[in-house]
């Protein structure tokens, strides 16, 4: 039995554990396990945020001359601290599910002669929509990759979908939004040049989770989300990331007066910036923005690795209770046990997920998040979470499973599959 003394004492050994207090607490008493869905308010950027806002009562539109560039500069900022990309490879603008439309666009665009999209069957729906639109009109192919859903998809599984020679796209999530599997991206992406395709990464659920080394991997693309383990707030701007040495031949399909070269002669015809700003497209949000940049100096002063080592130990931890205390209850673990291949969340499958989540928000205060047909998702912020919570968290839910308490929540409703 894992008692409470032992996520007492890791707490107390973790180096990170200054953090918490940097964070907006609301109820002392709730277990907040979903931020790798919202991640929670850096005090820092209440105070950022408040010094925006006077920015904009005092100096109205004259803002603009220090607001501009700020997709280029978090961008960079992005790009050194969190992506381990170049200077000039990332602006922050639009939600993810744009910027993929965008570079998956551009990727197609760049790749002429080939007729198919891959992708992977458990990958996040806005991804699989996109594509989905972009080959409905363009007369494309669709591939989805069957793979494990637990561990997600493999080279080998690439290569062997690509060896026709008509892949132009592969779009894959670094790590997976349900189970947590942590792609290789090195590998992947290798196995992916080498049949001749692009490589468009979604890191939603890595960027300020995982060491991310675009640049070391070669990767073509990315995208991801800012909300989640950056924690700029509800509705931030995403990242995008193009390799420098595709930039020159690349367009934006979208092409607005944010990507023109020289935007304020407002002149006849659209002439793209050459770099990756090429890819804006209208007026940034100065707001999420601003707040886009607390969250990523705090990833900086944390250091990755430092929260890298205590993502495993979280997530190390959720293991070990599920094993001590949900598999007798019916729980089946739905995240790879080998640390080294999965993020910082873990998903536990039962057949009355749906209802176990519920009763778990409304009668045990804490906050997991359901993710389809059948896993309740637990995510592990490193610089807030506590050992304690994870213990807290799987403590509450294993006796609210031994009651049958989930029994009494409706079940779920029919949409919910
Ligand atoms: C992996 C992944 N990609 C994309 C998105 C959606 O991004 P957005 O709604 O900001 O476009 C999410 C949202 O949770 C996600 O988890």
């Amino acid at each position: 039995m894992i008692g409470r003394e032992r996520a007492e004492a890791l707490d107390a050994a973790d180096p990170l554990r200054g953090f918490r207090a940097r964070f907006v607490h609301g109820d002392p008493g709730r277990i907040y396990v979903d931020g790798n869905s919202l991640g929670r308010l850096p005090k820092a950027t209440v105070e950022a945020l408040a010094g925006r806002v006077d920015e904009w009562g005092s100096r109205l539109v004259g803002g603009w001359h220090d607001w501009i560039d700020l997709p280029a500069r978090v961008g960079d900022l992005l790009a050194e601290t969190v992506l381990g990309a170049r200077p000039g490879e990332v602006v922050v603008s639009d939600s993810t599910t744009v910027n993929l439309y965008k570079l998956a666009s551009a990727a197609l665009d760049a790749r002429p002669g080939r007729r198919t999209i891959l992708t992977d069957r458990d990958n996040f729906p806005t991804d699989r929509y996109v594509l989905e639109g972009l080959c409905a009109a363009r007369g494309l192919e669709l591939r989805r990759l069957e793979c494990d859903p637990v561990s997600g998809p493999a080279a080998a599984d690439v290569a062997r979908a690509c060896c026709d020679g008509e892949v132009a796209l592969i779009s894959l999530s670094h790590v997976a939004y349900r189970s947590g599997a942590l792609a290789d991206m090195e590998a992947i992406t290798t196995a992916a040049h080498d049949a001749g395709a692009l490589i468009l990464w979604d890191l939603s659920h890595s960027a300020g989770s995982v060491p991310v080394e675009l640049a070391e991997s070669g990767a073509d693309f990315a995208v991801g989300c800012t909300y989640k383990y950056l924690s700029a707030g509800p509705g931030a701007p995403s990242f995008l990331f193009v390799r420098s040495e595709l930039l020159e031949e690349l367009r934006s399909p979208i092409w607005g007066w944010f990507g023109q070269r020289d935007q304020f002669a407002m002149g006849p015809v659209y002439d793209p910036e050459p770099g990756v700003a090429k890819f804006l497209a209208g007026t940034p949000p100065v707001l999420g923005l601003t707040a886009v940049e607390v969250g990523a100096r705090l990833v900086a002063e944390a250091g990755i690795g430092a929260i890298r080592a205590k993502g495993v130990a979280l997530t190390g931890l959720a293991v070990e209770l599920h094993d001590s205390r949900l598999a007798p209850l019916g729980f089946e673990l739905g995240t790879p046990r080998d640390p080294a291949r999965r993020g910082s969340h873990v998903s536990l499958c039962h057949p009355e997920a749906w209802r176990i989540c519920r009763a778990l928000i409304e009668r045990a205060n804490v906050v997991p998040d359901f993710r389809g047909p059948d896993s309740v998702r637990f995510g592990f912020p490193p610089l807030y979470t506590r050992f304690l919570d994870v213990w807290e968290a799987f403590d509450r839910l294993s006796r609210l499973v031994e009651r049958g308490e989930h029994l009494q929540v409706s079940a779920a409703p029919a949409r919910i599959t």
